[in-house]
């Protein structure tokens, strides 16, 4: 069968997901927001082949085994089921950004595997379609979020372009992402405050699984939709200094129940805390700058393009910070040409 190439962006999460009411299906404790990273990116080719005896894959050039080897087999196995196929695949995946450190590398990954994966399964995708009632007929992008979600659930935030809500939904059928405002709507800019590239400690996928441990993880779902209309409208309304006020609410709110968990889980380092005052700082003195933080100790500080330079110069000045990324909005997950050397490889 032939290989499928997709690209697709990490997102950063303005109003943040964190625990499942159904780990398996994905299904989030609450709604979410975010803004895919333009020129962040995982490319991925997939092609189904019958000389396989198991799914063979490689990630930033090297062969998979154990838990992420299973991971994406299992995330193999559902296009499977849906394209009603038996076959195993080769998946060839890299990433331009470092993994496991609060850059959402999954949520890019899950988002490239699903499209490449279905596509090369012989999965069709219409977005023109309102609808899904049979996945396997009218496999459209709602139906593609939905399939990235089960891999990992902010992937599914990385299908559609641009800002980007999850809807909770209530079941596997309505829980998927669709674009609240294009690109090209509003040039926020993130400026990722990199402390430190390592790999976390405790995966999101383990962390989800904690949240009902804290105390505070109710509260915090029970205000969601409060979050979600203040970040939803300020979007809408270009409107920074709402947007600002949000976003950072919703991070302390997500950290304050990481560290309040059994066991808890601290994310954050020395530098983490000095670049959250740092940036608190210097909006007080009227730059357009707020942070986010996900799972990881790095710093994502969203800003106006008017002021990502500033905001940079700022951010390189703190110590402990390491390097600085940029990343614009970003646009949907897309099919891409195959390079022809990776073409030859599989
Ligand atoms: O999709 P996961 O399982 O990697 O979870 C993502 C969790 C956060 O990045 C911390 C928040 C979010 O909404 O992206």
């Amino acid at each position: 069968m032939l290989p499928f190439t997709a690209l697709a962006h990490p997102n950063i999460a303005f109003i943040k997901y964190w625990g499942n009411r159904n780990e398996i299906l994905r299904l989030p404790a609450n709604g979410s927001i975010s803004m895919n990273l333009d020129g962040l990116d995982t490319r991925t080719t997939v092609q189904f082949d019958n000389s396989l005896a198991a799914d063979v894959v490689r990630i930033n050039g090297k062969f998979s085994n154990g838990g992420e080897q299973v991971r994406v087999s299992k995330f193999l196995d559902q296009v499977r089921i849906l394209a009603n196929l038996r076959l195993f695949a080769h998946v060839e995946s890299e990433n331009n950004f470092p993994s496991g450190a609060g850059i959402a590398s999954s949520a890019s990954a899950f988002a490239a595997l699903a499209l490449a994966a279905s596509r090369a399964a012989g999965l069709e995708i219409s977005p023109d379609r309102e609808e899904t009632s049979n996945l396997d007929k009218d496999f459209d992008q709602m139906a593609l979020s939905r399939l990235a979600r089960r891999g990992s659930g902010s992937a599914c935030r990385s299908i559609p372009g641009g800002y980007v809500e999850w809807l909770a939904g209530t079941s596997d059928m309505d829980s998927y992402a669709i674009s609240i405002a294009p690109p090209g709507h509003w040039d926020l800019v993130d400026c990722i405050a990199m402390v430190s590239t390592g790999q976390k400690n405790t995966g999101s996928s383990e962390g989800h699984a904690l949240a009902g441990t804290s105390l505070l993880q109710a509260s915090r779902v029970e205000d969601a939709p409060r979050r979600l209309e203040i970040c939803r409208r300020a979007i809408l309304e270009r409107d920074f200094t709402n947007l600002a006020e949000i976003i950072e609410e919703d991070s302390n709110l997500m950290h304050a129940v990481m560290m309040s968990s059994h066991p808890p889980l601290f994310y954050w380092l020395p530098a983490t805390m000095a670049v959250i005052l740092a940036v608190r700082e210097a909006r007080s003195q009227g730059l357009q700058a707020c942070y986010t933080i996900d799972a990881g100790p790095n710093v994502h500080v969203i800003c106006t393009a008017a002021v990502a330079d500033e905001t940079s110069r700022m951010l390189t000045g703190i110590p402990g910070v390491r390097e600085i990324r940029t990343a614009r909005v970003g646009g949907p997950a897309r099919l891409v040409q195959n390079p022809s050397t990776r073409q030859d490889e599989i």
